[in-house]
């Protein structure tokens, strides 16, 4: 049925001669149709009609996440590329399966291409609360209230332009601005009562009359806080009278569809000025759905919101607003715009008041962007007395140390393979993903959770965290993270001369197949630890510092919030610190962002906190590679550095 429908709906788009040149598209079993040139992708196709598929390396071929199935029309494709002759098994290629950042429409016609579901993005879970101290609010935005008495006004109206009357009004009212936005002035002729009566204008910083509205509204003043991450989005509608948060909404960053990490999408963003608009207006787009989404669970209305603030790493703040990203990528990584701005909401194209501000809060450096200034500004570390150690895991780790004497930060390349990129059987935490793993040390016998208790699909961060510690304790791994063949177990086996570990047997996952950790998979994992521990430990000897000196440990970020502490320790990916000093704090980007909507003092802080940071250039620091080279080993090759490592693995048997 659904192919009769295609050729019908086929015949209503063009004429004889448009086909020529052009492939008409079918997306099952989403029933989306497209048209793309000859000479295209499949992939431009899919992003056209907006379906979710992952594309983590940026379409080059590298990562084989954009699987796409040909049921009809496969001969009007290019032969598969050797990309897809290493990503693509024979049987998948004999059935159809293609990489859709690979296969390109050689000859006119009608294909029909299937989604399957494991190359979708999928509903990930997602973290949008975090740290925050409380705040009396003392936002941008007021709103005023005028009573104008019936007889007076009457009478002034007839010589004042409505403008002056207002102006007047406010002015004995305790503000004096000193301009009225263009919105402002469009409102004015009927928001002003007829006769006597009240109007309410909202004023941005004491200076700027944004909207001026007919009676009372004064107790609806809103403001929208939103987080832009790598991997995900999270905006906060906040109620900027009490401080309270109303609504809270995410989705994944729409970007992942043109490359994962940041790399990727900086390479996307630098090949054309169309690629560059599409990047952006995905993030804009995206930032509007969170606004509605918010918005309609609170039952506000978007022009209600007067005040938005943004925060997000140097490369996605630079996309966000419009700003090649290019060199942010290059050495020595310099950054287009550092300070804080404010700009008019709409300018971006964000569907809120249409005279509402926008805040940029400031960056520390090329990869230490203002979500990091947020995760300082929520965890309040500046104010402490003795050193604290703060570490936002994502695809680059943010490590800050200090305190009340000062602050120094790097940025540490971990790298995706915690967000599920680069591992054979890795995805992001969405349904079905193995979250946690146990190992028994005496059989091998493992035990798992998934992500909504459903069949698992594949194995997100926090299980390739466990599954790796995991293993090392029970022996599978040795201490330069080898996968030990001589450990006698089924779940032990070798594949294509690579060994690897079964954390699921086939006949319990939901597509089938055995689950595993391949060596290869440990590899990226002791890179991914050795990137965050060396940027800690660089840090630290840098100041002076022993592990011992932290008095806090802070673990934000979404993927924080979900490891084990003593698996993750194992690993090494943070220094042995007495437990009772480490604190997961979730999303503190998302409540530093909410933080500078609330507080105009909070923004004068971010500003302060930037002026007094110091930035370490990690891979240029001499210290990088040794550190680097002795933290890929489990924990670390100095084993005395983890004492309480040492001492587990010792009751074990294993030291
Ligand atoms: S292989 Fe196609 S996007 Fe990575």
């Amino acid at each position: 049925l659904s192919v009769c429908i295609f050729i019908s709906t086929r015949k209503s788009w063009a004429g004889e001669g448009d086909l020529k040149n052009y492939v008409d598209v079918e997306f099952q079993p989403d029933g989306k149709h497209t048209r793309i040139g000859v000479g295209s992708k499949i992939i431009e196709g899919i992003r056209e009609v907006g379906i979710d598929l992952q594309a983590p390396c940026g379409d080059r071929g590298v990562c084989g996440r954009c699987k796409v199935v040909l049921t009809e029309g496969g001969g009007l494709l290019n032969q598969p590329t050797g990309y897809e002759l290493r990503a693509v098994t024979l049987s998948e290629l004999r059935d159809g399966y293609r990489l859709a950042c690979q296969c390109t429409a050689s000859r006119p016609g009608s294909i029909v291409v299937a989604i399957p579901p494991e190359s979708r993005i999928g509903h990930q879970r997602m973290v949008v609360q975090g740290l925050a101290p409380k705040l009396r609010p003392t936002p941008m935005v007021k709103k005023i209230s005028l009573n104008f008495r019936e007889g007076d006004f009457k009478r002034l109206r007839a010589v004042k332009a409505d403008s002056e009357l207002l102006t007047s009004a406010l002015r004995r009212a305790g503000c004096s601005i000193n301009s009225l936005s263009l919105e402002a002035m469009r409102a004015l002729p009927d928001a002003m009562p007829r006769s006597g009566g009240s109007v309410t204008v909202a004023v941005w910083g004491g200076r700027e009359a944004l909207s001026v509205e007919a009676g009372d509204t004064s107790s609806r003043l809103f403001g929208f806080a939103v987080d832009i991450g790598t991997t995900k989005l999270a905006g906060y509608l906040v109620d900027l009278k009490s401080g309270r948060v109303l609504a809270t909404s995410s989705l994944p960053n729409p970007q992942i569809a043109y490359g994962g990490d940041l790399i990727s999408r900086i390479a996307y963003y630098s090949q054309s000025a169309e690629n560059a608009g599409r990047l952006k207006s995905a993030v804009v787009n995206g930032v509007n759905r969170l606004i509605e989404d918010a918005c309609r669970s609170a039952g506000v209305d978007a022009s209600e919101i007067y005040d938005v603030t943004a925060v997000g790493n140097t490369a996605m703040h630079h996309i966000f607003f419009g700003i090649s990203p290019k060199y942010v990528a290059l050495s020595p990584f310099p950054v287009a715009v550092k300070s804080s701005f404010n700009l008019k909401a709409k300018e971006l194209g964000l569907n809120v008041n249409p005279a509402a501000y926008l805040h940029s809060l400031p960056l520390i450096a090329g990869f230490v962007g203002a979500d990091a200034v947020a995760d300082i500004l929520a965890t309040e570390i500046y104010r402490f007395k003795g050193p604290s150690l703060l570490i936002d895991i994502g695809t680059n780790a943010e490590i800050v140390v200090g305190g009340r004497e000062g602050l120094t930060c790097c940025s540490s390349p971990a790298g995706p393979a915690f967000e599920g990129a680069h591992i054979k059987h890795g995805m992001r935490a969405s349904s079905g993903a193995i979250e946690a793993v146990w190992i028994d040390p005496d059989d091998l016998s493992v035990g798992y959770k998934t992500v909504d208790d459903v069949k698992p699909r594949g194995i997100c961060g926090s299980g390739i965290i466990d599954a790796v510690a995991q293993m090392f304790k029970a022996g599978v791994l040795n201490r330069s993270g080898g996968i030990d063949r001589g450990v006698k177990s089924p779940r032990i086996r070798v594949v294509d001369g690579k060994p690897e570990f079964v954390v699921a047997w086939g006949g319990e996952t939901e597509g089938g197949v055995d689950i595993t950790i391949t060596q290869d998979d440990v590899q990226e994992v002791l890179l991914a630890k050795a990137a965050i521990y060396t940027g800690v430990s660089v840090t630290l000897k840098r100041l002076g510092l022993k592990p011992r000196d932290i008095r806090r440990l802070y673990i934000a970020g979404a993927f924080g919030t979900y490891i084990d502490l003593t698996n993750s320790l194992i690993l090494g990916i943070y220094p042995d610190i007495p437990f009772d000093r480490v604190r997961f704090v979730g999303n503190t980007a998302g409540s530093g962002a909410r933080m500078t909507l609330l507080s105009k003092q909070v923004r004068v802080k971010a500003e302060r906190i930037v002026d007094r940071a110091r930035y370490i250039e990690l891979a240029a620091d001499p210290l990088f590679e040794k550190e680097f080279t002795d933290s890929i080993w489990l924990p670390h090759r100095d084993i005395e550095l983890f004492p309480t490592v040492r001492k587990l693995l010792k009751g074990l048997g294993r030291l």
